[in-house]
């Protein structure tokens, strides 16, 4: 009996002697870290005693090396809190508060004399974790062929996903069990270029919920010289892998010590909201490297573009002239299509609109030669960034905005030839600074070239952070389309405002669209790394109205279009629909005139990935506060309490709301505009139609203006 004693002591201690564990702040996360008996390194994640990463492996597969998986011992352990408070230049509140405890191990394979660290930060929403390691004689280059991180469910949980792909991100979402995903079976109709590899494969940020309610987001943060993380299910055992994009021969990531990988991150709440307050994402990622920010405006911006992906509107081609080559092409000798949008003509009136208005930017697409041959191709040579076509005066009018007060946005369509760009890109930021223009929209259209890599590869996403520093020492904004999704370094490089990376508003132009649960989901995944240009504000929603035989729409009422400048935040908003769309309906344009882009304050009032989202936000350097509410293809009744707002004092709340029968394909542009009083007592239980939404503006008010108004309880 004794003997026995003995001898459990003896295999607990190998075995758990060198088990770790780590609270949160607030005590309600513990991270466990073991290595197994045979030297793996493994980690568990509770969350309110409840487990939500059961005993998970972590580790490496190596080209032509010895894997770093096993054989593990523990050189040394140590611990570190952190608690402080950083500003971000742009953002949703106006101070962020980074408070962690730390525990970094340090692992060593003696047969191989090499050691690796993993460094976890437990904080008071979910966990962040990453591997490190340091420059030795027996790891000095390698390569990874695969990331074995897992990360082992409790559960078949509810999950909503897209599916694995190396090019793209921009598929509507499918919620099912993680054992029932396939994503052989999702439609990708629409989408440019697929990189699609397995049919249990699920892109990151992946958003889960339980049967018990607890919700759960598993992502990465600083994505930096690395390619991205996608998800591979085991869907038997409810065991996710990191799988990593590969390059264009087929290895994962090239590793030249001292490195590290991006953070790995599980947040979790048993609140839905909390995911969306979390800031974590942010806080992993290092803090701003632009000294001088003064350049860096969030603004509103309307552009020459919508009028692209509608039906029979505008045109980006300037001629008919299919098989051109750029450097034998005379422009000046094409007859120009009566469609083209970016003429001399339309952009001044468009910067008219801008000034009228108060929009800062207006992007102009298709300026540029190169257009009438610019896909499918996978051609080296299709733009040069800096000729415009003989119709667009880019002297004359970008000296047209700057009297106006307001600025051209120049736009890089790159069609994926990014060895084209990168040779060109020096003298395209000449041509712009010469110009005047302090903002760009990149665009990744196409195959990649140099071909074989792909958008989400470690090549990739060096580049796009390539672009993002020389913009920056050039003191210009950046919104970049078709990128690798982001994953918070907007707070290193504050000047690269915003990514399309999803599935945006322009394919309700032209596909089967978004379907009214879309914006209800993107906000737990894709923003999860940062603003999105969406492009929200479509008045004109159904295509019929330029194509009698389109049946494309806009899966949403109006409203919602303007609760969306609420619900998808970004420090850079598009009021996308053509000018002569929002003169029809001013009334409701008002909001968007109103709405501000930055904020000091964001209260995330109630959501349900899938289903709603109801946030309110306080301007920055200002009284006003905003709200936005929507919901899915069901009907529901938003309930707003406004104790948010300064106690004691009345506020004009201006209610823009689903009119009567609204109902996103049936009746989508009917709103309604009324006027009611709000306290910090107040609660509004506001009518959301199938597809809908509300948006409210509220400013402070004095008696004289409150006379007449309906106050709400
Ligand atoms: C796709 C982008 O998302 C869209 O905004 C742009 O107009 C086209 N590419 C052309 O660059
Ligand atoms: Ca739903």
């Amino acid at each position: 009996m004794r003997k026995h004693t003995l001898l459990f002591v003896a295999m607990f201690v190998s075995i758990f002697s060198m088990a770790e564990n780590l609270l949160s702040p607030d005590n309600n996360f513990r991270l466990n870290f073991y290595l197994s008996e045979t030297g793996e390194a493994v980690y568990s994640l509770t969350y309110k005693n409840k487990p939500v990463i059961i005993p998970s492996k972590l580790g490496f597969e190596l080209l032509n090396a010895p894997a770093l998986t096993n054989g593990f011992t523990t050189l040394k352990v140590e611990t570190k809190t952190c608690d402080e408070t950083w500003k971000p230049i742009w953002g949703e509140v106006k101070e962020i508060r980074n408070n962690y405890n730390e525990l970094l191990v340090i692992l060593e394979q003696k047969a191989e004399q090499r050691t690796m660290k993993i460094r976890f930060r437990l904080f008071n929403d979910g966990l962040g974790f990453r591997y490190e390691f340091d420059k030795q004689p027996n790891l000095n280059y390698f390569r990874i062929t695969d990331e074995k991180t897992e990360f082992a469910l409790t559960d078949d949980h509810k999950a909503f996903w897209i599916p694995g792909d190396y090019d793209t991100n921009e598929y509507a979402y499918t919620t099912t069990k993680l054992s029932e995903v396939d994503a052989s079976k999702v439609d990708g109709t629409g989408i440019g270029t697929h990189g699609f590899f397995a049919k249990n494969a699920v892109q990151s940020p992946l958003m889960m919920k339980t049967n018990d309610g607890l919700y759960i987001n598993i992502f990465e943060a600083a994505l930096v010289d690395y390619p991205a993380m996608q998800l591979l299910i085991d869907q038997k055992n409810l065991i996710l892998t990191s799988a990593l994009v590969p390059d264009a021969v087929g290895t994962k990531a090239y590793m030249q010590t001292p490195q590290h990988t991006p953070w790995r991150t599980i947040i979790v709440s048993d609140k839905a909201a909390d995911i969306l307050a979390s800031k974590t994402i942010l806080n992993l990622n290092e803090p701003s490297k632009i000294t001088d920010p003064s350049f860096i405006k969030p603004q509103k911006f309307i552009g020459i573009w919508w009028g692209m992906h509608v039906p029979n509107t505008m045109s980006w081609d300037y001629a008919h002239a299919p098989n051109i080559k750029l450097k034998d092409t005379d422009w000046n000798a094409l007859n120009p299509l009566p469609q083209h949008g970016a003429t001399n003509k339309n952009v001044r009136r468009y910067i008219d609109f801008a000034a009228e208005h108060g929009f800062a930017g207006i992007l102009v697409e298709g300026w540029n030669v190169g257009w009438e041959d610019w896909s499918g191709n996978w051609k080296e040579e299709v733009f040069d960034f800096v000729t415009p076509y003989p119709d667009f005066d880019v002297k004359a009018l970008n000296a047209y905005a700057a009297s106006k007060g307001v600025k051209l946005i120049m736009h890089h369509e790159t069609s994926a030839s990014v060895t084209n760009y990168e040779r060109r890109i020096d003298k395209a930021i000449e041509f712009m600074k010469e110009n005047g223009y302090n903002a760009v929209k990149t665009g990744y259209v196409g195959w990649i070239i140099p071909r074989g890599e792909h958008h989400d590869g470690q090549w990739m996403v060096n580049h796009y952070i390539r672009v993002a520093e020389k913009m920056a020492e050039n003191r210009i904004m950046l919104d970049a389309h078709e990128p690798v999704r982001p994953t918070g370094l907007h707070r290193t490089y504050p000047n690269w405002l915003a990514c399309e990376a999803a599935r945006g508003n322009e394919f309700n132009a032209w596909s089967t669209g978004n379907p009214p649960e879309h914006e209800t989901i993107l906000p737990f995944t894709r923003l999860m790394g940062g603003p999105m240009d969406y492009t929200p504000g479509i008045f004109e929603i159904k295509m019929s109205y330029y194509d009698p035989k389109s049946t494309c729409q806009v899966h949403t009422t109006l409203a919602k279009q303007l609760a969306l400048y609420i619900t998808m935040y970004s420090p850079l908003q598009m009021a996308a629909d053509l000018p002569e769309n929002y003169e029809k309906r001013m009334d409701a344009f008002q909001f968007i005139k109103d709405v501000a882009v930055d904020w000091d304050d964001t209260k995330y009032l109630e959501a349900e990935p899938g289903d709603y989202i109801t946030i309110a936000r306080k301007q920055k350097n200002s009284d006003n506060w905003f709200v936005g509410g929507i919901t899915d293809e069901n009907a529901r009744k938003a309930i707003i309490p406004f104790n948010f707002l300064d106690e004691g004092e009345w506020y004009i709340a201006t209610i823009y709301e689903d009119g009567k029968n609204a109902d996103w394909k049936e009746n989508p542009m009917v709103y309604d505009i009324r006027k009611v009083l709000v306290n910090s007592k107040s609660v509004l239980k506001q009518n959301l139609a199938n597809g809908g939404g509300v948006a409210i503006s509220l400013k402070k008010t004095t008696k004289a203006e409150m006379k007449g108004l309906k106050k709400i309880k």
